[in-house]
């Protein structure tokens, strides 16, 4: 399956869209900003652009899609006056695959500039956002035309779910939507094989756009080596498989399914970074956090309603993949049994994910 006809996250700006289910990708955003901001203030330091031009990848749409943009003029701002330095002119790009609703970030920017207008006052100078659609597996910009790139919680998306996966007579996962600890070897060998080429594409493609000293903050969802924590994707397949038992969908129909998202872990990472040779890692940590406690609900609320919270904001996400699968008229029921599992599943296994966020920068 190519993910470019069917990943969105669910647009507008209502009660299931990305927009009002995503602090979750957001505190992800808060706990990384130490290294975005020291990433920027190294690389506008060393060049000092009259211009300076950024890209989020993977931007979606909602608040968190202007968030980068926000920390990055406040870093760069912060900088310029303790050098008594003009602010150099931002320029914008939120990209995103074609099925992205960018409109209705690009509907906020009028409040964004007025926000800035009021905190910076005259002194802010221009800034100017585009929107730019495509795969970021592939190119997106000319040559030497960026001077960074962000981006946060979409590299673990692949381009396509592994052949290996798909086109065999005899399904390798049964029973499973994705790696799971009790996955067959063969599983995780396909679902590696596939990330090493995507991202090595990715690379190549962004050291081709980026301008010499340029440079890259990514955090995407990576792995565990004891492959001891659990992710959504994990849960949703036992969610599935019990409604396959039920005869609620077809067992053949999950059987053959595999989602187009794969988690490396640390060392994968810094394998392929190497393989590929266009990059320095500056940076590479893990960060792990509690996907069911890391939501912005009120402290007092009772866990059914907390895992209710956290089965939205994983339905804004996964919505669109699974329905073009397994069809909308599952779709109550399945995130109505996924909340009752978490509720099950959490204090007894590691509802958590290892989040791996990194700095790496265009070699010379
Ligand atoms: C969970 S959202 C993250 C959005 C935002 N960066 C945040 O942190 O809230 C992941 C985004 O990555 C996008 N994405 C996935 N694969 C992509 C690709 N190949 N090219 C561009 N965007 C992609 C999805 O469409 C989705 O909007």
């Amino acid at each position: 399956m190519a993910i470019e006809q069917v990943l969105h996250m669910n647009g507008g700006d209502g009660d299931a869209s990305y927009a009002n289910n995503s602090s979750f990708q957001r505190n992800v955003m808060l706990t990384t900003k130490h290294i975005l901001e020291d990433s920027i203030i190294r690389l506008y330091c060393a060049t000092f652009p009259s211009c300076l031009k950024v890209a989020d990848l993977g931007c979606s749409s909602g608040p968190n899609a202007l968030m980068v943009a926000s920390n990055i003029i406040n870093t760069v701002d912060a900088v310029s006056q303790n050098l008594n330095l003009e602010q150099p002119v931002f320029q914008f790009f939120l990209n995103d695959l074609f099925g992205n609703d960018f409109n209705t970030t690009f509907k906020s920017l009028p409040d964004f500039y007025k926000r800035l207008q009021q905190e910076k006052g005259h002194k802010f100078g221009p800034c100017f956002f585009s929107g730019t659609p495509g795969s970021f597996y592939g190119r997106l910009f000319p040559n030497d035309s960026v001077h960074f790139f962000h981006s946060s919680y979409s590299l673990h998306w692949l381009s396509k779910t592994p052949d290996e996966l798909t086109v065999v007579a005899e399904p390798l996962n049964k029973g499973a939507i994705y790696l799971t600890k009790t996955s067959p070897p063969a599983v995780h060998k396909a679902y590696f094989a596939q990330f090493r080429e995507d991202f090595k594409l990715f690379l190549g493609s962004r050291s081709c756009e980026l301008l010499p000293g340029g440079a890259m903050v990514i955090t995407l969802i990576g792995r565990d080596e004891n492959n001891e924590l659990i992710n959504a994707w994990v849960v949703i397949g036992m969610v599935l498989n019990d409604m396959a038992s039920e005869n609620l969908i077809e067992k053949a129909k999950l059987d053959a399914f595999n989602i187009p998202s794969y988690c490396p872990t640390a060392e994968e990472i810094r394998q392929v970074i190497e393989e590929e040779g266009s990059f320095d890692i500056q940076r590479l940590e893990t960060i792990r956090t509690d996907w069911i406690k890391n939501i912005n609900v009120s402290d007092d609320i009772d866990e059914d309603t907390r895992a209710e919270a956290v089965a939205k904001y994983i339905r804004a996400v996964a919505e669109s993949i699974l329905k073009s699968e397994f069809g909308e008229a599952i779709m109550d029921e399945l995130f109505r049994r996924f909340k009752n599992k978490i509720v099950k599943l959490h204090g007894v296994e590691k509802l958590e994910l290892a989040n791996l966020v990194m700095h790496i920068t265009k070699s010379t």
